[in-house]
């Protein structure tokens, strides 16, 4: 995939109003619209231009989650735009065909932006990936499915403050936006996109009808064999694609099940982790376009070398803060040599549901408590749940883009953990 171009986006980060429950309309934020924004998308090769203009009264950011790009344009903490003002990043979009996604990053306030409604996906595409046999035209079989919890008041307005130790947890759950939402499946096989963009709850995604669906990708792209999984844990920022079947006629739904998250039951229910919940509901037609079987191999995912590892970091989460600091937007914590392969060592060691997040680089599990990952986490992973007292080892390896004097981030992605500063920064030099 060595094709060149460049490939332009307009964003507008806008205030708006979106009837979205019963009652009336709540004050939304979103990105050309009211809630949320478009789908990007740009193939590997391409040299991808954004175009973001602020129209909200106070400043904000987007930053490019999972993308490997340069820390100027990474959109994080230090890329604010201000009210009125014009950013423009741009890189050259190189890694495999994977859904990404978008949201702000604003230090201390990305919660309430990303609840506001600010994010969208960013799919890549590239020449394997368009080679398989797959559901792939969007909107059709290929839909992206960006779930998140909102509450709401009685006059239809969003309540910002239901604040649990882990932020918010609404009872309202949205599918692009939408509340109540229902797919009309088209083909026998469709493609769901599925990206937990809530702030703070997990999801346990399955089928009513107790059939296993089929996953295809995690957080970086493909997995190297489809997996038959009878439920999908996803925890904030992190996405799975996978593929389910339906017969003429049939209706099933999308649903999210109680999940352990390795938590005490108190804080389990706190977590909204013993939920049970209707996502989507999806309802096939009475004639479906045929779809292949999905295919039985899907990607090479080259294991990251072990041998080669240059240094080995330790994260500890804890009380909001990663061994035991505070994110300081002034403090780089970590200086990582370009072209090496490093191993962190990270793991949760609170009873509060924390999850890890590196920018700029996708990582590869390496272990769990000393044993090999379970299969949905043996591909391409930017996001991780870490069940309390659990060590997680992840190899990842930081290639081509370098500044001494812009950091990435690493942090949980329950946003109000990160708002209070479970997060740190590092360069690659
Ligand atoms: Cu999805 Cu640092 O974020
Ligand atoms: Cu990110
Ligand atoms: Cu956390």
């Amino acid at each position: 995939d060595r094709r060149g171009g460049t490939t332009e986006f307009a964003l507008a980060a806008q205030a708006g109003r979106s009837a979205i429950v019963a009652g009336g309309e709540a004050d939304t934020w979103g990105l050309n619209g009211a809630l949320l924004g478009p789908t990007l998308r740009a193939r590997r090769g391409e040299t991808v231009r954004i175009t973001l203009t602020n129209h909200l009264d106070e400043a904000t950011t987007l930053h490019w989650h999972g993308m490997h790009l340069p820390a100027a344009a990474d959109g994080g903490p230090h890329q604010m735009v201000e009210p009125g003002a014009t950013w423009s990043p741009s890189w050259r979009v190189d890694q495999p065909a994977a859904t990404l996604w978008y949201h702000p990053h604003p230090h201390g306030q990305t919660e309430r932006h990303v609840y506001r409604g600010l994010g969208g996906l960013f799919i890549v595409d590239d020449d394997h990936e368009a080679a398989l046999d797959l559901p792939r035209t969007y909107g059709v079989d290929d839909i992206p499915v960006i779930v998140q919890d909102k509450t709401f008041d009685s006059t239809g307005q969003l309540i910002e403050t239901a604040r649990h130790d882990n932020g918010m947890v609404g009872d309202t759950i949205l599918v692009n936006g939408t509340a109540g939402p229902v797919f009309e499946v088209g083909a026998r096989r469709t493609r769901l996109r599925l990206l937990n963009a809530s702030t703070a709850r997990s999801y346990n995604f399955g089928l009513g009808d107790g059939r296993p669906v089929t996953m295809i990708a995690s957080d970086g792209g493909l997995l190297s064999e489809p997996l038959s999984l009878q439920r999908v844990l996803l925890t904030p920022g992190e996405r799975a694609e996978v593929v389910v079947e339906l017969e003429p006629g049939q209706e099933v739904t999308l649903r999210s099940y109680p999940q352990d998250l390795g938590l005490t039951d108190a804080r389990a229910r706190n977590s909204g982790a013993a939920d049970e919940l209707d996502v989507l509901l999806l309802r096939a037609a009475a004639r479906l376009a045929p779809s292949p079987e999905v295919p039985a191999r899907l990607a090479v995912v080259d294991r990251l070398d072990e041998s080669a590892v240059a240094v080995t970091r330790t994260f500890e989460l804890r009380n909001n803060r990663i061994n035991d600091e505070e994110m300081d937007l002034g403090r780089v914590d970590d200086v990582v040599t370009v072209d090496t392969t490093e191993v962190w060592e990270v793991w949760n060691g609170h009873r509060q549901p924390h999850n890890f997040h590196v920018h700029d680089v996708q990582f590869q599990v390496l272990s769990v408590d000393g044993r090999p990952p379970p299969p949905e986490l043996s591909g391409w992973k930017d996001t991780v749940y870490l069940p309390p007292e659990v060590r997680f080892r992840l190899i990842m390896r930081f290639t081509e883009h370098t500044d001494p004097a812009m950091p990435y981030m690493y942090h949980c992605h329950l946003l109000w953990h990160e708002d209070q500063g479970m997060m740190g920064q590092f360069v690659v030099v």
